[in-house]
């Protein structure tokens, strides 16, 4: 069965568009049911990850009600975070309105700062080559009408040094852990989206793309192929989920 939010090619990018433009505001409450809340401490996961070092410039791709543009913030790093819904970007902006990052500095040497927000294109970035010394990606990859260009794009304003991190959804190597796993997506997180966003496609879109997806092992590859170094793949889950990591040579 076709799904309304998943197409290939250039009709992506305004599929993508009209999904996040009609979930944005119930994402955060969706993201912890569907995850049972552990979607915050992968996160977490992936800031820490990050190292950040005082006067460390942040970028967050895909940064939709923005997550990990906090949490990089409030580690210390000058962090932007970039998206191109203006309905999920709105949230983020109310959020750092309404909390100030600074409230739970987890680096206490540094001064935070709240994430400025920026409306654009992760596959063309609006920001010269050798800008940021952490680039991040949470759950964006996947979306992208072509993800290897993403990764490219991470590449290119990445300083040397720079720490670069993709959070997603992945295909756990285990073939009964991988069946049981891709069940729960096609049943029961579209249930949720259907009881609690009155919409079942949107969260069957989860499934749909990632199929199309090739996941951790491909980015890790692509890693590879682009010369970063200490290029791991950390699974979440069993892989159900998947950090890569990879830091661009000095
Ligand atoms: C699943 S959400 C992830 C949001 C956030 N990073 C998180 O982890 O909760 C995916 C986000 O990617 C954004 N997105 C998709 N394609 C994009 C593109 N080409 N450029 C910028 N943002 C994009 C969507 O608008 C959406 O906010």
């Amino acid at each position: 069965m076709s799904n309304e939010f998943y197409a290939p090619g250039e009709q992506r990018a305004a599929k993508v568009n009209a999904l996040f433009a009609r979930i944005a505001r119930r994402y955060d409450f969706l993201n912890d049911l569907q995850s049972f809340g552990l979607h915050r401490h992968w996160k977490r996961r992936v800031a820490a990850l990050a190292q950040v070092k005082t006067g460390d410039r942040a970028l967050d791709l895909c940064c939709g009600t923005g997550d990990l543009a906090f949490a990089l913030a409030r580690r210390g790093a000058e962090t932007t975070g970039l998206d191109f819904s203006p309905q999920m970007l709105q949230v983020a902006i109310n959020r750092s309105r309404k909390s100030g990052a600074g409230s739970q500095n987890e680096n206490p040497q540094s001064a935070i700062r709240n994430p400025q927000f920026f409306q654009g294109d992760a596959q063309q970035l609006p920001f010269p080559e050798k800008t940021f010394d952490i680039v991040t990606v949470g759950y964006g990859l996947r979306n992208l009408t072509n993800w290897e260009r993403g990764v490219e794009e991470m590449f290119r304003v990445a300083r040397p040094g720079a720490r670069l991190l993709v959070l997603d959804f992945g295909k756990p190597p285990n073939a009964v852990w991988r069946a049981v796993y891709f069940t729960h997506l096609r049943l029961s997180v579209p249930l949720i989206g259907r009881l609690f966003c009155g919409n079942a496609q949107a969260y069957a879109y989860i499934l749909e793309s990632l199929k199309h997806y090739p996941a951790q092992l491909a980015v890790a590859e692509k890693m590879r192929a682009l010369h970063l170094k200490n290029v791991r793949v950390i699974n979440l889950l069993g892989g159900a989920m998947a950090i890569n990591y990879g830091e661009k040579s000095a």
